[in-house]
């Protein structure tokens, strides 16, 4: 099938390459030059596991191509993919200014029957937003062409994105329109060897189920944050409740770690945008409202400890922070609690030494030279002299260091550890102070506090 996807992000990227993979003919259109330009020449903007070679094999087989050229994307496919950025608006709203300017850009080149593909998370309504701008597209040129608007949410999860497109759990299409709704299911036959993930409801039913995954996976971590607070200040063992709880059919393991907060470009701009939806029509969402308040209220939970910790005293400390983006396998940091904790750490008049597997371009791109940050090339320099170790996103390489050896580096025997990593006991056994979250403080004693 021929296919033109808007937006070469995370999502309009890893769907055009696995479409291409499957053997569809896929343009890419996106209005940054020079992220098409880096396509081109075979360099992929993102880290993505497993991506790359999809990419690269596909746009040498001629099946995958990229360009800024609107018009041609417009001609090319008959399935129109809007996959562009809805970031939050002012007041939490989604901003969908990328999406009606992609609906536009469609109305004023098509020229024959088009299904027009929202897969970028937009609230509900905004398929009747999209049908009125392409309609006042068409008008204003003065012509009449038949197309359709499909609903189609992704559910990728970033690190694991081609797999999760290459084997959804579920397809979610959202359309009043038998022809388009066939032309999806031809689409999405390939990911459906197994078994049928296709689900079929209207449009607005789609638009509001993928808001309502996120608000519920973003639930499942405030709520265990919350807990996790109270454990501390009950003396309980959140870890242990989590194993309590995780045992039961009904809850279950998954997504229920407590930590120092999400973050990443869906769910905060998501929870926010679903209860703006909501006071919209008039109801009050006290459930997201608390939702967001409990993971704001997270993202300083380390920093307190460690100010506590050390008394308030925090200038002229230096601090090695392992985890940079907003969780592993990933070069994202939108929204990343590593950012608040550094922010706030440099208010303090602290500095920081940071270590991330691939997060380091990122990082320089957002803070550039600055002050009070030193970008390390592996985990053990960012120990060098600092007064406690700070860890921030769970990557596998984190998870058994050599603890005797960073012993050696650090100023002090110090852990701070965002996501729950390490054995209380184990550390204290060898002398750290280890403050996890939720769980109870086995300090020796409170190295490195009083120097
Ligand atoms: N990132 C995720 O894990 C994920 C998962 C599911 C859904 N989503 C949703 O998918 C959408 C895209 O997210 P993303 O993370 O890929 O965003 P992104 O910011 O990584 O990419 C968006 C791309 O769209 C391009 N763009 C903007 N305006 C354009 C236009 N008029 N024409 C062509 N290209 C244009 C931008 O230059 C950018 O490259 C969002 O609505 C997001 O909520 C994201």
């Amino acid at each position: 099938m021929r296919i033109t996807i808007f937006g070469t992000g995370y999502v309009g990227l890893v769907t055009g390459a696995c479409f291409a993979e499957v053997g569809n003919d896929v343009v890419c259109v996106d209005v940054d030059g020079g992220k098409i330009d880096r396509l081109n020449r075979g360099d992929i903007p993102i880290y993505e596991p497993g991506l790359e070679g999809v990419v690269v094999r596909n746009r040498e087989a001629g099946r995958l191509r990229f360009t800024t050229d609107t018009a041609a994307g417009v001609h090319h496919g008959q399935l129109q993919f809007i996959a562009v950025g809805t970031p939050p608006d002012e007041d939490g709203s989604a901003d969908l200014r990328h999406v009606l300017t992609v609906a536009g850009s469609i109305a004023e080149h098509m020229t024959d029957y088009k299904v027009i593909v929202d897969k970028s998370t937009v609230p509900v309504g905004t398929a009747d937003r999209v049908r009125e701008a392409v309609d006042r597209g068409l008008a204003a040129r003065g012509v009449t062409v038949d197309y359709a608007v499909v609903s189609n949410p992704e559910f990728l999860k970033e690190g694991a994105a081609v797999d999760d497109f290459m084997k959804p759990e579920r397809v979610i299409i959202g359309s009043d329109d038998a022809r388009a709704r066939d032309l999806l299911h031809s689409l999405y036959s390939p990911f459906n060897r197994n078994h049928d993930r296709l689900i079929s409801m209207d449009v607005r039913s789609a638009e509001l189920t993928k808001y309502a995954a996120n608000a519920m996976l973003a639930t499942k971590i405030s709520f265990m944050n919350e807990l996790a607070n109270i454990a501390d200040r009950v003396g309980a063992d959140i870890e242990r409740v989590r194993i309590g709880i995780g045992s039961d059919p009904r809850i279950g393991y998954h997504f229920i770690y407590p930590g120092a907060g999400y973050g990443g470009s869906c769910f905060p701009k998501d929870v926010q945008a679903l209860a703006r939806t909501a006071h919209d029509v008039d109801y009050v969402p006290q459930l997201l409202q608390a939702v967001e308040e409990v993971n704001d209220r997270q993202k300083h939970y380390v920093f307190n400890r460690i100010r506590e910790h050390f008394a308030g005293h925090l200038s002229g400390r230096c601090f090695a922070v392992w985890g940079l983006s907003f969780k592993p396998n990933t070069d994202d940091m939108r929204e990343a609690p590593a950012r608040r904790l550094m922010e706030s750490l440099w208010e303090a008049g602290a500095s920081v030494r940071a270590f991330d597997p691939k997060a380091m371009a990122e990082t320089r791109a957002i803070y550039g030279e600055r002050e009070g940050l030193v970008l390390c090339d592996s985990p053990e320099a960012a120990l060098e002299g600092a007064d406690a170790l700070v860890i921030m996103t769970e990557w596998n390489l984190f998870r058994s260091p050599d603890f005797e050896a960073m012993r050696e580096r650090l100023a002090a025997p110090v852990i701070f550890d965002g996501r729950n990593l390490y054995d209380p006991d184990y550390l204290a056994d060898l002398g750290y102070a280890y403050y996890a979250i939720g769980r109870p403080v086995q300090a020796p004693g409170n190295p490195g506090a009083t120097e």
